[in-house]
């Protein structure tokens, strides 16, 4: 019953993705959320209010200006009502009106006039999605503190394949619990790299790793909600930054350790998760390199190693790196443990499937000096939010 006693109102726009917000009210409610429900008059053409107020056990909101309803919880009452608003599916239209901030109907005007979090689950057919436009309106809503949950990637019901689909209903039942989740970091502040870094070999080459930053934006997102103060340092990455998170953009790992050692002094939390190029070309050409030569040799120098320098320093901060392994990987990370000095390691094998590099999801073994846990796999923000529970409980 993780959400005992909390009120969430739940939006539902206009999209093929609404029959799942039916499912959505059942997860809420077995959490033991209160659940009230606000349509768009186009989500109704994809779903009965009736089936939603059923299962919510509450009369569906969806006419601003119908007096019954208003005189039975008005917009203003059901806005204040809310502890959370989650707008599921949040159709392309919905997210433009909510970035134009306009209270053209009910569910963008309780979007206008909650003082509540408002976190939007997009679904959408993916070039609507990838356009500029809604891609603008998104980032624009992020930095005004509204949370952005999804979409997913795969088969859209228009046929196509791509970014758009909807969160599943249990996924987004169970960020809500991350939400509300014990604030086990608060006061704490937390610094981390996420990402690749880039190594110039000229002006328009260089070398880096695979890496999305998926893992340590989840990361960074997870700390912020669960109350700490977040200093994300990240390399070229095509992520939004997490509400609330600062973030420091680099390119090199150089620049990756400049940007970190400014920010540790006051850390009392560093989680290294940057796939960080161990060399770098010793002599960056400062113009383009001709091609002529059938072979060509480049010397590298080794990267100076950001997780061992910060676990060096006399007053380190609970210091925790990844270990990204395709073969004996117990093994490897207990050594990187031992040999860093690290207070704790989070191992993944890479040579699995879907799991750790550019995936959504992964699982970690987790080792610190005189313990150890798995946590199996799942999405990687629920995953991150397990990984800083077990260091909120370990350091
Ligand atoms: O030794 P290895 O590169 O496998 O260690 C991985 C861990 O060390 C990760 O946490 C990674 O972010 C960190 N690392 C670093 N600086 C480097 C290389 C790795 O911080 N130059």
């Amino acid at each position: 019953m993780s959400l005992k006693n909390k009120n969430i109102l739940l939006g539902i726009g206009g999209g093929i993705a609404a029959y799942k917000s039916a499912d959505l009210v059942r997860r809420l409610k077995e959490r033991g959320a209160q659940v009230r429900v606000v349509m768009t008059q186009s989500a109704m053409e994809f779903i009965a209010p009736l089936t939603l107020q059923a299962l919510s056990g509450h009369p569906v909101a969806s006419d601003l200006l119908d007096p019954a309803a208003e005189a039975a919880m008005g917009h203003i009452e059901l806005a204040r009502w809310a502890d959370l608003f989650v707008i599921a599916p949040a159709t392309a239209n919905i997210i433009a009106r909510m970035q134009a901030g306009m209270a053209d109907e009910l569910l963008t005007t309780c979007a206008l006039a909650t003082a509540a979090p408002v976190v939007i689950c997009p679904a959408m057919n993916q070039q609507m999605y990838q356009h500029a436009a809604t891609q603008h309106n998104l980032q624009s809503l992020q930095s005004r503190g509204t949370h952005i949950w999804g979409p997913d990637s795969g088969s859209q019901a228009c046929g196509e394949v791509g970014p758009g689909r909807m969160l599943e209903p249990l996924d987004i039942a169970k960020r809500c619990e991350g939400f509300f989740a014990e604030k086990l970091l608060a006061g704490q502040k937390l610094l981390l790299t996420a990402g690749p870094t880039r190594e110039a070999i000229d002006p328009v080459r260089y070398i880096s790793n695979h890496s999305s930053g998926k893992m340590g934006f989840a990361l960074a997102q997870k700390a912020a909600e669960m109350g700490a103060e977040v200093t994300l340092v990240a390399g070229p990455v095509n992520l939004p930054t997490p509400a609330g998170v600062r973030r420091i953009n680099v390119q090199s790992a150089q620049q990756m350790l400049d940007a970190v050692m400014q920010a540790v002094a006051e850390q009392d939390i560093f989680i290294a998760c940057a796939a960080v190029a161990d060399y770098r070309i010793a002599q960056v050409a400062e113009a383009k390199i001709k091609k002529s030569a059938e072979t060509m040799q480049l010397a590298l120098v080794r990267n100076p190693d950001i997780l061992a320098t910060v676990a060096a320093l006399q007053h380190k901060p609970f210091t925790v790196g990844f270990a990204a392994e395709t073969h004996d990987v117990e093994h490897y990370a207990t050594d990187k443990l031992q040999r860093k000095k690290l207070d704790m390691i989070a191992a993944n094998d890479v040579s699995i499937a879907g799991q750790g590099f550019n995936a959504d999801s992964n699982a970690l073994k987790v080792i610190w000096p005189n313990g150890s846990q798995d946590l199996p796999a799942t999405d990687k923000h629920t995953l991150a939010g397990q990984l800083l529970g077990l260091i909120a409980q370990v350091k």
